[in-house]
């Protein structure tokens, strides 16, 4: 834990495998907490972590706020509809209202690609010591998803030892709106930087061929990309094929609200070609697990009886983790 440099959590672009393993370790000793008595700990205690979310959410914003909890800090949540930001205020005015009464660490959701980032900026010009988490900026990054799924991956297949070499080799499968998914693009830095090979697979208009190159540059705003060997990235239109030997599949929701023109034909063709169903599974071993971030389009990404079948879905253990997941972050930023 004494290799841990990051102020923010931004995007896992940044991150090293030597920092998967901290926070993958960390929330293996988190996820074994009692979930109910005595459930929490005081290694927060007398801090106020704050919720930004500018963006809507059901899971990313209560488990935050759950993590943050466990952990005994003071939580606040801003909801920008009952906010002075409809008065004209700027975004930055308003987050400095909130390290004006004291938060430590912000969480901050926004639908605009670097927000976070920028506002994270802003804040350490400014002297400030508060850590900003992202919750997820436009179509960039989601890292605690990221780290979330990983997390969940690795139990599935190392449950006592969940580190990142237990992803080493894997053929993952995501399948759906890439282009539109930060969910996506996290997982990619995460799974690759631990060693898994990931087949992308999706219709040309949600899935563009250039997401094989996503991580033969460097990672933006760095010399060099802090993982050495990485998994490969290749791309599969052909579901079946993609499925073929595949260990885990992760699927993603169709993001409507961030389409602004018709990418598909129809949601029936749609399901027909790239949504998963059990008769689906059979070319993948016989337990195969499926994930999917949530909110799910039930019959559209995947059937309901998949959905409901606990010897495939990872669906509700991704939620279970996140907070696990994130007491971790928030802990390494608050001892930080
Ligand atoms: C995702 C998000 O908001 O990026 N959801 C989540 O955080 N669990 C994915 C989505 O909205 O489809």
């Amino acid at each position: 834990m004494s290799d841990w440099t990051h102020r923010h959590v931004l995007d896992l672009a940044a991150f090293s495998l030597e920092d998967y393993t901290t926070v993958l370790e960390l929330a293996q000793r988190f996820r074994a907490m009692p979930t109910s008595g005595a459930r929490k700990l005081p290694a927060l205690q007398g801090k106020l972590v704050t919720t930004l979310f500018f963006e809507p959410s059901t899971r990313t914003r209560s488990s935050f706020e759950l993590a943050a909890k466990r952990l005994s800090a003071d939580v606040q949540s801003f909801s920008p509809s009952s906010s002075s930001l409809s008065k004209g205020e700027s975004l930055l005015d308003t987050v400095r209202t909130y390290v004006a009464m004291g938060a430590d660490l912000l969480v901050v959701r926004h639908r605009c690609t670097g927000v976070p980032a920028s506002l994270a900026r802003d804040l350490d010009l400014s002297g400030d010591r508060v850590a900003v988490l992202n919750g997820g900026d436009g179509l960039h990054s989601h890292p605690s998803q990221g780290l979330l799924d990983l997390f969940s991956l690795a139990r599935h297949f190392s449950p006592d030892s969940p580190t990142p070499a237990a992803l080493r080799g894997r053929r993952i499968v995501i399948v759906g709106d890439i282009l539109h998914s930060r969910v996506a693009r996290s997982n990619l830095w995460a799974l690759t930087a631990c060693g898994a090979d990931v087949v992308l697979c999706g219709p040309a208009t949600l899935l563009p061929q250039a997401f094989t190159a996503f991580v033969d540059a460097p990672p933006p705003g760095q010399a060099c990309d802090p993982v050495a060997n990485r998994g490969r990235i290749t791309i599969e239109r052909n579901l079946d094929q993609a499925l073929a030997g595949a260990d885990a599949v992760m699927t993603l929701r169709l993001q409507k609200e961030r389409m602004n023109q018709n990418l598909l034909t129809s949601l029936e063709s749609y399901h027909r070609a790239y949504g998963l169903t059990h008769a689906r599974l059979q070319a993948c071993a016989a337990s195969v697990p499926v994930l999917h971030p949530g909110p799910v389009n039930r019959g559209v990404e995947m059937s309901g009886a998949l959905l409901d079948d606990p010897s495939h879905a990872l669906v509700e253990e991704q939620v279970t983790n996140g907070i696990p997941i994130r007491m971790a972050l928030l802990y390494l930023l608050a001892a930080g």
